[in-house]
């Protein structure tokens, strides 16, 4: 009986060596199974990578496109990083069975387009982290699935010239939202207002001429004067735009950092944005 025991133990194990992928590394830490393929010289996801996998590391490979099989059935990943891959394509519904993933990495990749399949299925998404792409264009549909759980959303290092400003205003749980280092020209008037979980919103270095005034950015000065109190500060940078410093852009000067706005691209004359505001403060 004992030998019997032993027997099926021992084969059950090699069961699951053979589903550990060649050159990967995995780990049955009870109850979260982790697959650790970084750096094997991946050219594509293996296919034998356990379906109860909770974890699942991929970066540092050669991947280059993501197909639905890849992550066929995987309704327990929990964490799934595919940073610094050469990713340009995803299949329509690659993540479709990806029902349980809260963290998304898709960081250093070539990714230039997002359409409305995508990101499919992702309904407890928390993290989505999208840098160092070259992301042109985002469809508004693309993030329909976790409008209500996303937390962290990263685009920044990218090429968005237009962002799909109607989806982000729906974002209700996030508290980092990343849009710096793009090509980005414009922010609607008072799209962050429904935001109330907003703690850090980085605009830096884009093409900003101007900033309209959002009933979120009203926090600022409340927060301030409640010293201790458990709310966070609203963080807002906006460092390295062509801002036009008129008038409209008072409310932002009151409320951020000195070091913040840094110097005004226009109108000439009031370069020294010091004197520009001073001119505001005495027509107001
Ligand atoms: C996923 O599950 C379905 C239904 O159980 C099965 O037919 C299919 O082969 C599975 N696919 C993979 C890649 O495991």
């Amino acid at each position: 009986m004992e030998r019997l025991l032993l027997c099926l133990a021992l084969f059950s194990m090699a069961s699951y060596a053979m589903l550990c992928p060649k050159r990967c590394t995995c780990q049955n830490l009870l109850p979260s199974y982790t697959v650790l393929c970084a750096k094997t010289g991946l050219l594509f996801v293996p296919p034998n990578i356990d379906r109860q996998t909770a974890e699942l590391r991929l970066m540092d490979n050669f991947i280059t496109t993501l197909r639905h099989q890849d992550f066929a059935n995987m309704s327990s990943l929990i964490h799934l990083t595919l940073s610094r891959n050469t990713i340009s394509q995803i299949q329509p519904y690659a993540f479709a069975d990806l029902q349980d993933l809260h963290a998304l990495h898709l960081d250093a990749n070539r990714l230039t387009v997002l359409d409305d399949t995508h990101l499919q299925g992702l309904v407890n998404l928390r993290h989505l982290i999208l840098s160092n792409n070259q992301l042109h264009s985002i469809s508004d549909g693309a993030f329909q699935d976790f409008l209500e759980t996303l937390e962290d959303l990263d685009l920044s290092y990218n090429n968005l010239v237009d962002v799909p400003w109607d989806t982000i205003a729906m974002l209700a749980s996030v508290n980092t939202l990343s849009l710096d280092h793009n090509l980005i020209e414009f922010v609607p008037e008072g799209i962050f207002s429904n935001l109330h979980k907003l703690a850090r919103l980085d605009m830096t270095s884009n093409k900003l001429k101007k900033i309209p005034p959002d009933p979120l950015f009203l926090r600022i000065p409340v927060y301030a004067k409640m010293k201790g109190s458990p709310l966070t500060a609203l963080v807002l940078s906006f460092g390295g735009n062509p801002l036009h410093c008129n008038c409209e852009l008072v409310w932002l000067r009151r409320l951020t950092r000195e070091d913040d706005l840094e110097t005004c691209a226009s109108p000439r004359d009031l370069a020294e944005p010091a004197h520009g505001f001073l001119l505001c403060v005495l027509l107001i």
